[in-house]
Order: structure tokens, then sequence, then C-alpha cells
């Protein structure tokens, strides 16, 4: 369902130069800049109906890697398969617009993700109440807080009818009993044969989902397996 082979993100990283009498006068050469490896030759395969954690420390190259595999970058090098279409729920707010009323946003966010305005439309309302912002349907969205407009997002996001699901640490946003709705939902998907990629730093719950783990360390795959081998290696990192 996901394929990548060899691939490699590779970002220009600016350094500011010293500036020399002649760069003053003319101008040029304030900055040199580092070719940055947030991905290094990452090969991976997720089969349809898999559910796939990534973990890593903050840095590793998680949010490239689903970024890579939701079209959004185009690798470096390497090549990239997904059958399918991609529903990203990636870090907060992204496709949100905070100057736009809770209701818009639904709309917005929802086309965004493939979900027909009909449809959006005529459960606005169980929307906005599963996601337990009902009272906020007229206020913009930036007056809501992180944790509601997480909310927000996901709950939209469960609407796409993407076969490929791709969720960059939203989960360990919400509170407990949201956090229970989620895994409830993600269960759901998983048992309609739908395959998606989760990150998160925290491992039991994405251990609650996923039977695989994927170790990010400085762009490469550490180790790639069975949940408790996985966190294992993390923990010991
Ligand atoms: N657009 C970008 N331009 C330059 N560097 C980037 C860009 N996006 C990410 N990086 C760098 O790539 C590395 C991996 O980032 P990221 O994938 O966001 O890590 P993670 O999600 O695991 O915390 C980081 O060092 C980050 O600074
Ligand atoms: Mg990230």
């Amino acid at each position: 369902m996901i394929d990548l082979r060899g691939v490699s993100k590779v970002f220009s990283i600016p350094h500011q130069k010293r500036k020399t009498a002649f760069d003053r006068v003319f101008g040029r050469g304030h900055y040199t800049f580092e070719s940055f490896h947030a991905l290094n030759e990452v090969s991976l395969r997720v089969e349809a109906g898999e559910f796939v954690g990534i973990v890593g420390r903050n840095g590793c190259g998680k949010s490239t890697l689903l970024r890579v595999v939701a079209g959004i970058y185009p690798p470096t090098t390497g090549t990239v398969r997904v059958d399918g279409a991609v529903a990203p729920i990636l870090e907060l707010g992204v496709g949100f617009n905070g100057a736009l009323t809770v209701r818009d946003n639904v709309f917005l966010y929802g086309v965004l993700l493939g979900v027909r305005r009909r449809r959006l439309e005529a459960e606005l309302a169980s929307i906005l109440d599963r996601a337990g912002i009902s009272r906020f349907e007229d206020a913009r969205l930036e007056t809501l807080s992180t944790g509601l407009r997480t909310r927000l997002a996901f709950t939209v996001a469960l609407l796409a009818e993407a076969p490929v699901l791709i969720v960059d640490e939203a989960l360990a946003v919400g509170d407990e009993k949201f956090q229970a709705q989620c895994l409830a939902e993600l269960r759901r998907l998983k048992d309609e044969g739908r395959t998606a990629l989760l990150v998160s730093h925290d491992v039991s719950l994405l251990s609650q989902v996923c039977r695989r783990l994927v170790l990010l360390d400085a762009g490469t795959v550490r180790e790639d397996g069975p949940v408790e081998k996985v966190i294992e290696r993390y923990r010991s990192a």
C-alpha cells in the first residue's frame, strides 16, 4: 500500500557568515548553506490494512517522513509509491484558518480532505457534537484551545474516505476521554481495512492500535518490527 525505497530528503540549512568589509559594501555572502539529511535512505513497506506507529526523538524526521508519504514534500532521492488517496492529519492547524469560524473551518478542512460538501452540511451538528465543541460553532477558531482544535481536526479527518490515514502527534493532545474516543475510531478504521501511519511520543497509546513500530533516528530507520521490541530499543537509546 505504501512503498518507500531509498528515500532521502535533504534540506538546505542557512548559516550566517561573518561579514567582511567587502560583504558589507557589496551586500553579498551573508549566508552559507549546509545540506541536511532529514531522511537518509529510508525504505519502508506498509501492507494494506496495517497500522504502523512511527517513534523517535524530536527532529529525527517523523513529520518529514509523513509529508513525503502524503506527497507534500517530494523526496530528494528514492521513490515513493502509495496506492490510493491519503488523508493527512498533520501537525495542528495545517489546513485550518484561525480567523474563520469553527463552522467554516469544518468545510475548509473537510473539503481539503476530499469530504463532500453536502455530507459536511448534513453532518455538521454531529461533527461538532462529537468534537465536543457545539457551542463554539460561530466562534473564531483561534479562540479555541489547542486541544479543542485538535479534536475538531481529528473528528473531521475521520470522515475522509481515503484508504490511507496519516496522523502526526494529534493523538496525545486530547484529554483521556477524547483519546479513548479516538482509539475506538481508529480501531473501527482498522476493522474497515484501512491503512495508517501514526506518529506519537505516547508508545502505550500506539501499542493499543499498532502491532508494528518503526524507530527513526537522525533520519534513518533504526528498528522496524513488533511493538515490544521497538519500544525496548527506543527506551534504551
Ligand atoms: N522545511 C524544512 N527546512 C529545513 N529543515 C527542515 C524542514 N523541515 C524539517 N526540517 C528539519 O528536518 C529535521 C526533521 O524534522 P521533522 O521531520 O519535523 O522531525 P520530527 O517530526 O521527528 O520532530 C529537523 O532537524 C528539522 O529542523
Ligand atoms: Mg514532528
